[in-house]
C-alpha cells in the first residue's frame, strides 16, 4: 500500500524512503548496541559516540513533552535565534570573567536593567548577581538577612540572644525550607485561611519578634499564582517598628512575578519603591523567558551586601569577584536573558504577559462553568496561573484522578493538597507559559471537558489513583 502510493507521488516516495532509511538505521544501530551495557557502574569499554547518542536518545524518548507540561513555571521554549546564541555560548563558564569579558558585560547590563525595572532608587548603586535559579538567590538573600541580624545582636547579652527566625506564608516555595534547614534559622510559617492562600500583612507582623531576620513576601505564589499584599506587609512592619523598635527587613521572592508584575500590573507597588524592601530575587528561567537555569538577585543598594560575603579569586587571570554560592556556571543562559531583554524590550514583555494572561483567563473562565469544578484563584492581575478544586458534592473521583486522566493525553497538570491550615483541600493547578497557545488551550479544554463528563458518568467510586507522582528519589 505504502509503496503503491509512493510510486504515484514523488514527494510521498521521498518521505517513505526517508522513513525506511530511518528504520533501517535504527535497526542496524540497535543490532550493534551491546546487550549488557551496565547502568549502575562505569563500563570497562566505552561506546562509539554515534551509538552512545542513539542509546541515550532512545532512552529519553519516554520523557514528557515539555510544551504540554502545565506543572512547571520554568521556560520550555525560546526563539530559534536565542537557541543559536546559547549553542554558541555552550562552552562559556560565567565565572571566567577575565576570559569572557563580553559575557560578563551582558550580565552587568541585565542587572542594571532589572534594577531599573524594579525601581531601585539608583540602579547603578544596586548590587546583585546572576544565579542558577531563584533557589540559589533565596539562599544568598537569606544569608545576608541573617548576617545583618547578627550584626544587630552584637553587644547584646549572648546568653539571652534569641534563635534567628524567618517569617513567611505557609505557601512558601520549598527553597525557603531548605534555607532554614541549611543555615539554622527557624522557619516561621503563617498559616493560610479559607479565603486567603498567602501571607497576610497583620499576621506577618504578629509573627515577628527580636529573633526575626526578615519577612519574605512572595510575588507569584507557587500554590495559586497570587501576589501577596507587599505594600500592606511593609506598612504593617512600619507600624511594628513604631510600636516596638524592631526594624524587620522585607525580602521579595519574585521568582515568577518579577518578570510578570512590572508588565501586567505596572501600577501595583511591590518592589524597591517600598523602602523596606532590601532585596528581590527572580528566575530568569521562569517568566523571564529563558530555558533553565538562570536566576537573579539584587540588593537595593551596594551597602546592603556586606564585604564579608563578597569574595575575590586571583587564579583565573585578573581578580574575579564572586558573590554567588556556585562557582562555575553556564554563561549561555545569561546571554539568552540579555537576548530576551533586547529582543522583547518592555513592549514585547508587556504583549507576552498580556497574551499569557488572556489565555489563562480564557481557560479559567471556561473551566469555571463546568459544574463539578470551582476556581480557587483567577489569573487576572496575578501570574497566568490558577487552581481549581472540586465541588464538595463530588464523591466518586478527585482532582488526582483528573490529573492522571489528562496524562493519558500527554498533559501534565499537577494535583496537590494545599499547605497548612488548608491541607484538607486538593487542587489542580494550571501554569500558562510562553509557547502555550490559545489553540493548545482549547485542546486542553476539550480534553478536560471530556474527562469530566466521563468521571461524572461514574456510578461507583474510582479506586485510589496508582500514584500522585511518578518520580521517586533513591
Ligand atoms: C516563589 C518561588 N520561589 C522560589 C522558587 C525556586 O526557584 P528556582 O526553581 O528558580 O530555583 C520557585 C520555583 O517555582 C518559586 O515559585
Amino acid at each position: 500500500m505504502e509503496f503503491n502510493q509512493a510510486a504515484r507521488h514523488p514527494l510521498a516516495a521521498e518521505s517513505v524512503a526517508a522513513g525506511l532509511r530511518g528504520q533501517l538505521r535504527a535497526r542496524s544501530i540497535a543490532a550493534r548496541l551491546p546487550a549488557d551495557i551496565p547502568e549502575q557502574r562505569l563500563a570497562d569499554q566505552g561506546l562509539r559516540a554515534d551509538l552512545a547518542y542513539e542509546l541515550i536518545h532512545g532512552h529519553l524518548m519516554l520523557d514528557g513533552n515539555a510544551r504540554l507540561n502545565l506543572a512547571t513555571f520554568v521556560g520550555t521554549w525560546m526563539e530559534p535565534e536565542a537557541l543559536r546564541l546559547m549553542g554558541e555560548c555552550a562552552d562559556k563558564n560565567i565565572i571566567d570573567k577575565d576570559e569572557y569579558p563580553q559575557t560578563t558585560d551582558l550580565e552587568r547590563r541585565c542587572l542594571l536593567m532589572l534594577a531599573d525595572l524594579w525601581h531601585a532608587p539608583d540602579p547603578s548603586d544596586a548590587v546583585g548577581t546572576s544565579t542558577t535559579g531563584s533557589s540559589e538567590a533565596c539562599m544568598l538573600a537569606g544569608l545576608v538577612l541573617k548576617w545583618h541580624w547578627r550584626q544587630r545582636q552584637l553587644g547584646a547579652d549572648a546568653a539571652a540572644a534569641p534563635r534567628p527566625n524567618l517569617v513567611m506564608g505557609a505557601n512558601r516555595q520549598v527553597c525557603w525550607d531548605k534555607f532554614c534547614a541549611y543555615f539554622e534559622v527557624e522557619p516561621r510559617f503563617v498559616p493560610l485561611g479559607p479565603d486567603r492562600l498567602h501571607l497576610e500583612a497583620e499576621a506577618a507582623a504578629a509573627h515577628c519578634d527580636a529573633g526575626t531576620i526578615g519577612v519574605v513576601g512572595v510575588v507569584g505564589s507557587v500554590v495559586d499564582g497570587s501576589y501577596e499584599p507587599i505594600a500592606a506587609i511593609a506598612t504593617a512592619l512600619d507600624h511594628l517598628e513604631q510600636r516596638s523598635g524592631l526594624a524587620i527587613p522585607l525580602h521579595i521572592d519574585a521568582a515568577s512575578g518579577g518578570f510578570v508584575a512590572p508588565f501586567n500590573a505596572p501600577e501595583w507597588i511591590w518592589d524597591f519603591r517600598l523602602p523596606r524592601v532590601v532585596s528581590i530575587n527572580a528566575s530568569g528561567h521562569k517568566y523571564g523567558g529563558v530555558l533553565p537555569g538562570v536566576g537573579w538577585l539584587l540588593w537595593r543598594q551596594d551597602a546592603l551586601l556586606p564585604r564579608e560575603l563578597r569574595f575575590d579569586v586571583n587564579y583565573l587571570g585578573g581578580v574575579t569577584p564572586t558573590i554567588g554560592m556556585n562557582f562555575s556556571r553556564p554563561g549561555a543562559q545569561v546571554v539568552a536573558q540579555y537576548f530576551n531583554f533586547v529582543h522583547l524590550g518592555r513592549q514585547g514583555y508587556r504583549e507576552r504577559m498580556a497574551l499569557l494572561e488572556a489565555i489563562a483567563c480564557h481557560l479559567a473562565d471556561q473551566l469555571a462553568v463546568l459544574p463539578p469544578l470551582r476556581l480557587v484563584s483567577h489569573p487576572l492581575g496575578q501570574l497566568p496561573v490558577f487552581c481549581l478544586e472540586l465541588e464538595p458534592r463530588v464523591r466518586f473521583w478527585s482532582v488526582f484522578h483528573l490529573s492522571d486522566k489528562l496524562r493519558e493525553r500527554g498533559w501534565l497538570v499537577p494535583a496537590y493538597t494545599l499547605p497548612p491550615d488548608q491541607q484538607h483541600r486538593a487542587v489542580l493547578r494550571i501554569v500558562v507559559r510562553a509557547g502555550f497557545s490559545r489553540h493548545m488551550a482549547d485542546q486542553l479544554l476539550d480534553d478536560i471537558v471530556r474527562a469530566v463528563a466521563w468521571f461524572e458518568s461514574l456510578t461507583v467510586a474510582m479506586p485510589e489513583p496508582m500514584t500522585h507522582c511518578s518520580f521517586s528519589h533513591l
